[in-house]
């Protein structure tokens, strides 16, 4: 852990009222570099459904979990994914359809990866149900590696000097600090189902090739419709892709393998990626969290 930040400890997770202004934002939000926009603004796509699909899976699951801290762990996240879904859904329309942009492909793509792809689905045996009930926790959990990975890096990552927008940085930076904050809870929860160290990788592997492409789809979609964008290939958003890391506007490959090496041994712990007391700090003092509250 950093120096500058005291671990707080566990924290209890609440949900907290957000305001974004976007109305004057540029598409291309990281004015140095167009394509690290692109690929940071499909978060707004792929995400919300993702979250909400969190949601409903945690509330179906929540009735199985006796131990009350491990509950209100589970109430205080779906309470957080909940609002960033609605904060990213508000954004697709103030800052994409007010510029232009056909957002409903790229909705489609997510609602189709987590509605009709990741669902529940109607099982004619409840040990079948609960299976897969376990296999989407599972998946929830890799995920959840992804999302404090990204959290973790944002808080980090010297966007102002690629001329980051501040409004959607603090969004993503607020957003962010919540992973962060709540990295726990989808491991806990997983494990609590008996989710072991097999279904764990697995669920890791899918996570991690699943968002990876679902982004790089949505990113192609937008820098497609983007006027200013000559070269919409995707071997050029790859190509980006590789070259944001280096310059440090997206995270790395090598930041993002090593998230998924570490998550490989036997007693890893979410713990392990970001710093609890950076994430609170951040929420202390985010514009859009200051002035909501
Ligand atoms: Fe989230
Ligand atoms: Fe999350």
């Amino acid at each position: 852990m950093s120096k500058r930040f005291t671990d707080p400890g566990v924290v209890a997770l609440h949900a907290r009222n957000v305001a974004f202004d976007v109305s004057r934002t540029p598409l291309q939000w990281i004015s140095k570099d167009a394509f690290a926009s692109h690929i940071i603004n499909a978060i707004n796509f792929v995400l919300p459904e993702g979250e909400r699909w969190f949601c409903e899976t945690f509330n179906e699951a929540l009735p199985l979990i006796q131990d009350e801290e491990l509950r209100e762990a589970v109430r205080g996240f779906i309470g957080q994914e909940a609002m960033h879904a609605q904060a990213h859904d508000d954004v697709l329309g103030d800052l994409f359809r007010a510029q232009g942009i056909d957002t409903a492909p790229m909705v489609e793509v997510a609602e189709r990866v987590f509605q009709q792809i990741l669902g529940p689905r109607d099982l004619p045996d409840a040990a079948a149900r609960h299976r897969h009930l376990v296999a989407r926790l599972a998946l929830i959990g890799g995920i959840e590696n992804i999302t404090a990975l990204l959290g973790d890096w944002i808080l980090s990552a010297p966007l102002e000097e690629h001329g980051a927008d501040p409004v959607v940085l603090d969004l993503f930076r607020w957003h962010g600090a919540e992973e962060v904050e709540h990295r726990m809870v989808a491991h806990d929860v997983a494990e609590y189902f008996g989710v072991g160290y097999g279904q764990r990788v697995s669920a890791l592997a899918i996570g991690y090739t699943g968002f990876l492409l679902l982004l790089v789809r949505v990113a192609h979609d937008l820098v497609r419709q983007d006027p200013d964008m000559a070269d919409h290939s995707y071997a050029r958003i790859w190509l980006e892709l590789v070259r944001g890391g280096q310059r440090g506007t997206v995270p790395s490959i090598a930041k993002v393998t090593w998230s998924a090496v570490i998550a490989l041994h036997p007693r890893f712990t979410p713990a392990w990626i970001g710093n609890t007391a950076q994430a609170v700090a951040y929420l202390a003092k985010s514009p859009a969290a200051r002035a909501a509250s």
